[in-house]
C-alpha cells in the first residue's frame, strides 16, 4: 500500500528536499505532488529535479481565503492524497481546510511548541535566554501552531549564537524529524484520534516523541 503525500510549500523547500531524500524504493510514502502558492518558490525546482509533479496555485488570483482554500482542496484531492505536509507553506488556513484534512495534515514549526508560536522563534528563544531550542512536527488543528505534537527535536543554544546560527542548527534538526514523522504515518504507525497522537498503538506524551540532538 502506498501512502500518497502532497507537500505544500512557499519558499526554499529544504524540508521538502529532506523528505525527497528520505524516500526509498521500499517506502510506502510517495510524494505525488508539490503545490506552491508562489511561482518563484525554489522548492518547485527541487521537486521537478526529483521528477515530482508540481503545481502553482497563486493565492492572489482568488477573491478571499475561502476561495483559495477551496481551490487548494480541489487541487490536493485530485492527487488522492493520504497525507498533506506543510513544509514552509506561508498561508493561514481556513477552518474548512483544516477540518477537511483532520488527522492527515502535518506541519513543522521552528520551536519547541507550545513555546514561540508564530514568527521570529529563534530570536525569541535567544532573548528569553533559553539554553535549549528546537523544532516540532504536529498535526494541524484550527489553532495556529497548536495541534497535537508528534515529534520534537531539541538542540542546544550556544553562548555565541545569533538568530542565524541557531536557525541553521534548528533547520538541520527539522530535516531529521520531518521525514521520520512522514514515514511513521506512511507505515501506518502514527494516527491521530480523540485521545491524541498514537504511535505504534501507544499514546504519545503531550510533547510528542522527544529527540535530543546532543
Ligand atoms: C522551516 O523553518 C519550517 O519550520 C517553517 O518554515 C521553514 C521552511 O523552510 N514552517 P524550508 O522552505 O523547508 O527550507
Amino acid at each position: 500500500m502506498t501512502c500518497k503525500v502532497v507537500v505544500l510549500i512557499s519558499g526554499s523547500g529544504s524540508n521538502l528536499q529532506a523528505l525527497i531524500d528520505s524516500l526509498q524504493a521500499d517506502s510506502p510514502a510517495q510524494i505525488s505532488a508539490v503545490i506552491s502558492n508562489r511561482a518563484d518558490a525554489f522548492g518547485l525546482q527541487r521537486a521537478a529535479k526529483a521528477g515530482i509533479t508540481t503545481q502553482v496555485l497563486d493565492h492572489k488570483a482568488f477573491a478571499d481565503r475561502e476561495a483559495f482554500d477551496g481551490a487548494l482542496i480541489e487541487a490536493i484531492d485530485a492527487y488522492q492524497a493520504d497525507l498533506v505536509i506543510l513544509a514552509g507553506f506561508m498561508r493561514i488556513l481556513t477552518l474548512g481546510f483544516v477540518t477537511h484534512y483532520t488527522g492527515r495534515l502535518l506541519n513543522i514549526h521552528p520551536s519547541l511548541l507550545p513555546k514561540y508560536k508564530g514568527l521570529h522563534t529563534h530570536q525569541r528563544a535567544l532573548e528569553a535566554g533559553d539554553t535549549e531550542h528546537g523544532c516540532s512536527v504536529h498535526f494541524v488543528t484550527e489553532e495556529l501552531d497548536g495541534g497535537p505534537l508528534v515529534v520534537q527535536a531539541v538542540v542546544p543554544v550556544m553562548a555565541d549564537d545569533t538568530a542565524d546560527t541557531l536557525a541553521e542548527r534548528v533547520h538541520a534538526a527539522e530535516h531529521q524529524i520531518y521525514p521520520l514523522a512522514m514515514h511513521w504515518f506512511a507505515q501506518g504507525r502514527l494516527q491521530l484520534d480523540e485521545r491524541g497522537c498514537q504511535l505504534d498503538g501507544q499514546l504519545l506524551p503531550a510533547s510528542g516523541q522527544v529527540i535530543r540532538t546532543f
